[in-house]
C-alpha cells in the first residue's frame, strides 16, 4: 500500500511545479482541450506520448494498446479516433512504435501466451505479409527492428482505409498520419517519413469514392 501513496504524493507535487510555472494552468485547461494531436503508441510503460515529447496535458488525445496496433474490429481504438478526426479535428495522427516491444517480439516466436496469443494474431499476419524481407534478416536483432517499422507502416496504413479518415480527406487536407518509432536506449524518435494524408498508395480495393451528387433535373 505504501508504493500507491507515492503516486498521490507525485500528483501533488506535480500540481505545486505547475502551478508555480503557470498559475492559471488547470483553469484553462479544465474549460477546454483543443489538441492537434492523435496518438496511437504501445501500452508499454516506457513510452508515455506527453512525457517522451515534451508536451503538456491538452496537447495529445491518446490511445494505447499492446504493439500500437489499429484493427478495424476495435471499437474501443475507432472511437477515439472517430471522436479525434471529427470532433477534436485533430491535424496529425501519430502512430508511435518502439524497438524492442515485447508484443512484437512474443509475435515474431513460436510461444504461447495463452488469451494473449488472440491479440499477437494480428501482428503475426503482419509478419506473414512481410515475410519474405524479415526472414532474409539474419541477426535476430535486426529482423526485429524491421518487424517494428513494418509493424507501424502497416497500422498506418490501416488508418488510411478507415472510410471516416478518407470522409475527410475528401473536404481537406486533415488529418495528416503519421509512422514513428521510438528508441528506448536513446530516448529519441525516429521518424519513418511515411506521412500521408490520401488513399491513394492504398490497393484500390481500399480506396472509397466520394458518393455521387445526384443533379435536380
Ligand atoms: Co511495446
Amino acid at each position: 500500500m505504501e508504493s500507491i501513496q507515492e503516486l498521490i504524493k507525485g500528483n501533488i507535487r506535480w500540481v505545486q511545479k505547475t502551478e508555480k510555472n503557470d498559475p492559471d494552468f488547470f483553469k484553462k485547461l479544465a474549460a477546454e482541450q483543443k489538441p492537434q494531436y492523435l496518438w496511437i503508441g504501445c501500452s508499454d510503460s516506457r513510452v508515455s506520448a506527453t512525457e517522451i515529447t515534451g508536451t503538456l496535458p491538452g496537447s495529445i488525445f491518446v490511445q494505447r494498446n499492446i504493439a500500437n496496433m489499429v484493427i478495424h474490429t476495435d471499437s474501443n481504438l475507432l472511437s477515439v479516433v472517430n471522436y479525434a478526426v471529427k470532433v477534436l479535428k485533430v491535424k496529425h495522427i501519430i502512430v508511435c512504435g518502439h524497438y524492442g516491444c515485447g508484443g512484437m517480439m512474443a509475435a515474431m516466436g513460436n510461444k504461447n501466451f495463452g488469451f494473449l496469443d488472440n491479440w499477437l494474431l494480428h501482428i503475426k499476419d503482419v509478419y506473414r505479409m512481410h515475410s519474405k524481407e524479415l526472414n532474409a534478416i539474419e541477426d535476430e536483432t535486426e529482423r526485429a527492428q524491421r518487424f517494428v517499422e513494418l509493424n507501424v507502416i502497416e497500422q498506418v496504413n490501416n488508418l488510411a482505409k478507415v472510410s471516416f479518415i478518407q470522409e475527410e480527406w475528401q473536404h481537406g487536407e486533415y488529418p495528416y498520419l503519421h509512422g514513428w518509432v521510438y528508441k528506448l536506449n536513446d530516448g529519441l524518435i525516429h521518424d519513418l517519413e511515411i506521412s500521408v494524408n490520401s488513399s491513394e498508395s492504398l490497393s484500390e480495393v481500399y480506396q472509397y469514392h466520394p458518393k455521387e451528387v445526384k443533379k435536380k433535373t
